[in-house]
């Protein structure tokens, strides 16, 4: 596996190399990531994972200081399920990045209204790392919805000539949908966090039988009994993120909460 330092190292990697499918992270990587680098696998060419704490998504009040970093083991990882490259880039990577504005459509609901910088962080940063590496397949998780719609409706509005794939969620045995920020619950609130797959899973068994603003308001109950700051609880079309009263084809059901300092998500698509 190749590991790349800087800019100028990358360019002259990819010099060398066919068909790019890349995997952006964050680092700290669980089997999440890992399932995102076994379906870039499946493609012909190169598969690159680029791990940066990118500064431009996080508020100054938010965890970036915190946000764990854990490099040696996210090698160890990588190597093991067949990583090609991995780049690191300058911890000055983000700065001088044009600032780009992700589609205010979709990034002004669900996190976007609690978190109005976080998606055109995102999008500046990505668009950064595909002029760069102009990969020919890229994969976001499904964890990260909204994250894959806009950065989905990014590519088809930039007109780049990338595919993106969508990844299933990996969960923990008891459901908690795999995440860095897990790392930083205490044992007491990771307990307490895998009810939040229950209650998601408990609320989509139900939308036949009750309706969904009913649903909304226990699901909400629920989680506050539990001590869950709750940021949104509610049902969005899958494609708009409109917030919907009424069970659409693919609706999407999803979470944003706070336990204890932590921001947790997590989602559910009810086809
Ligand atoms: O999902 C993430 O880890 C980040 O938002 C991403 C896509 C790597 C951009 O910094």
């Amino acid at each position: 596996m190749q590991i790349i330092n800087s800019v100028k190292d990358l360019d002259k990697f990819l010099k060398q190399s066919n068909e790019i499918n890349f995997v952006p992270t964050m680092g700290n990587l669980h089997a999440g990531h890992l399932s995102l680098v076994s379906e870039a696998n499946k493609y012909n060419g190169i598969t690159l994972v680029s791990i940066f704490v990118n500064p431009l998504q996080f508020a100054p009040n938010e965890d970036l200081d915190i946000y764990p970093r854990t490099e040696k083991k996210d090698l160890m990882e990588l190597e093991k399920v067949n990583c090609d490259a991995v780049f690191f880039p300058e911890p000055d990577f983000a700065e001088g990045t044009k600032k780009l504005y992700a589609n205010s459509e979709l990034s002004k609901k669900l996190c976007g209204i609690s978190r109005p910088h976080f998606f055109h962080g995102v999008i500046s940063i990505l668009n950064h790392f595909f002029q760069l590496i102009q990969p020919k397949n890229v994969f976001f998780g499904f964890k990260d919805y909204q994250q894959y719609l806009i950065v989905k409706d990014f590519l088809e509005k930039s007109k780049m000539d990338i595919n993106i794939h969508g990844v299933p969620i990996i969960r923990e045995p008891d459901g908690l949908a795999m995440s860095s920020r897990n790392n930083l619950l205490t044992p007491d609130q990771r307990l307490v966090a895998a009810k939040l797959s229950i209650i998601l899973k408990d609320t989509a068994q139900q939308i036949k039988t009750r309706n969904l603003k009913y649903l909304k308001v226990e699901g909400k109950k629920k989680l506050e009994e539990l001590n869950f700051e709750v940021d949104y609880f509610s049902f969005f079309n899958s494609n708009t993120l409109e917030e919907i009263d009424e069970i659409e084809t693919n609706t999407l059901l999803a979470l944003a909460v706070n336990l204890g300092g932590v921001r947790l998500i997590d989602n559910f698509l009810i086809k």
